[in-house]
């Protein structure tokens, strides 16, 4: 099939290919996540019950009310300090993956510059391309992961748009320090740059 130039690059997922293979050679799968447990009774009713209740008009684009309200109080009580307006900070997406493709789609014009942690999450290079932008990857260094300062700053330059946090980070598990997130913060200030953090996994560190 002839695609765009702009996803010819892209392969196949990691994650779906390690699946596959585990599958073929009967092996331990430990590319991918399967919940072991059932989703809870309360979701199961309350989705049998939408579906019963004709809850079946078009959705808020950004999100229903109730559930904007319900995220805005989660964060407040998570990061307590932190105050989310539902109605003009918040919007719901399908998944994580959703939210950064549309965040990169509408932050990054063609040429702009995305600086990316490598090793990086698989979906980060094809959302950068797919919006016109150019990955600019700085090495987490062995054992464990650290920045090399000089190598960041020298990343960040006037066509710099936006730099990818994830902490605790997929794949190495590396939870950046205070210093390292302040050292992120300084350069995307002076840079003016978007931070787009991909926070998947911060409820792990934080509970840990
Ligand atoms: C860092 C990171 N971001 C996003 C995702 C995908 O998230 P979602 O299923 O919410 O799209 C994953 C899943 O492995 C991930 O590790």
């Amino acid at each position: 099939m002839r695609t765009s130039t702009r996803v010819g690059s892209f392969t196949e997922s990691v994650i779906r290919e390690m699946t596959r293979l585990a599958l073929a050679h009967d092996a331990v799968n430990l590319a991918q996540g399967f919940p072991d447990f059932p989703c809870s009774q309360e979701l199961k009713d309350a989705a049998k019950a939408a579906i019963d209740g004709d809850v079946n008009q078009y959705a808020i684009t950004w999100g229903a009310k109730r559930f904007r309200d319900a995220i805005a109080a989660k964060v407040t009580r998570t990061y307590p300090g932190w105050t989310v307006d539902p109605e003009t900070e918040l919007t719901v997406t399908c998944g994580s993956t959703e939210a950064m493709a549309a965040t990169c789609l509408a932050l990054l014009d063609p040429g702009d510059e995305v600086v990316i942690f490598e090793p990086w999450y698989e979906n980060y290079w094809p959302d950068t391309m797919l919006s016109g932008a150019v990955p600019r990857f700085v090495t987490l260094h062995e054992p464990d992961w650290s920045i090399d300062e000089a190598e960041l700053r020298a990343a960040f330059n006037h066509r710099t748009r936006a730099i990818v946090v994830n902490t605790p980070h997929n794949p190495t598990g590396k939870v950046f320090t205070r210093a390292e997130l302040d050292l992120i913060a300084e350069l995307a200030q002076r840079w003016d740059a978007y931070v787009l953090t991909d926070e998947i996994y911060d409820h792990i560190h934080q509970y840990g």
